[in-house]
């Protein structure tokens, strides 16, 4: 579960380990994973590194590839806004997909802004030295994960758009049901559920919605895992 230190990740984290899966949670620093105590006290293991640091991120890639691969990756991390946008809500979760290949289920956080999103792939700042539009990163995010149900015939992956709640991210008066929020990604990832055995989904309160049509699109999917192959040089 990434992001698990505040938020929806930490709530997911946490009732799954109440219903007895082992869970690994992670934070960006030592200092944030200290919030993560009541959950590593009930035996969730830790692992640590900053999504805007690209050798962070491919450090937790080798650390997981070492043990038993997870059967579920949720890509919860995200930042709203700022030069974090991309290599936080884009960069990251595809290169723990392409460097971790072997989880069978692969949950993307997505959001209702995707809608907005511009589906060019082409000149896109992915390096967090300007601004990056939260829209843009959640439709590419939701692309990568219908081209990884596409392209990863035997992995479930899904997007979840978990609805507007009050976390850090959606502010106090956000007028979602935060308990909603979180379930969906639970459901998809735990694997309990025969119903939940499918993949290529955009998903909002365990109901599937239909994304934005570039999400579907085949073409816009490899443009833009060809631009993110480009960027990082790790193909998917
Ligand atoms: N809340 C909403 O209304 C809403 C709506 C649609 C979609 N979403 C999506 O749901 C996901 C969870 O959001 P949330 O509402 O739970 O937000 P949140 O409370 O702000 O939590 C975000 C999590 O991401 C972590 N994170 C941010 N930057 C990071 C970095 N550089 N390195 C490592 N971890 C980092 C945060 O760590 P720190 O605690 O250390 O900052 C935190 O654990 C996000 O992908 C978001 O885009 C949320």
């Amino acid at each position: 579960m990434t992001g698990s230190a505040d938020g929806l990740g930490r709530l997911a984290a946490a009732s799954l380990l109440a219903a007895g899966h082992a869970v690994i949670v992670h934070a960006r620093s030592p200092e944030r994973a200290a919030a993560l105590r009541p959950l590593t006290d009930q035996g969730a293991r830790v692992v640590i590194g900053d999504f805007t640091d690209r050798a962070a991120v491919r450090g937790i890639a080798a650390e997981l590839a070492e043990d038993e691969t997870p059967d579920a990756v949720v890509h919860n991390a995200g930042v709203w806004s700022g030069p974090a946008v991309m290599p936080v809500n884009v960069i990251a979760p595809y290169l723990l997909t392409a460097l971790l290949p072997g989880p069978r289920r692969l949950v993307y956080l997505s959001s209702g802004s995707h809608y907005s999103g511009r589906a060019a792939a082409a000149g896109v700042d992915w390096t967090g030295r300007t601004a990056g539009s939260y829209a843009d990163s959640k439709l590419f995010v939701t692309a990568l994960a219908a081209a990884v149900a596409r392209l990863r015939p035997d992995v479930y992956s899904n997007a979840v758009d978990p609805g507007w709640v009050p976390t850090k991210m959606g502010g106090a008066d956000a007028p979602g049901d935060l308990e909603q929020g979180h379930r969906t990604q639970e459901w998809l990832a735990a694997g309990d559920d025969p119903a939940a055995d499918v993949s290529g989904g955009y998903w909002y309160h365990r109901e599937r919605r239909d994304p934005h049509p570039a999400v579907g699109d085949a073409a816009f999917q490899d443009r833009l895992l060809d631009a993110l192959a480009e960027e990082t040089g790790t193909a998917l």
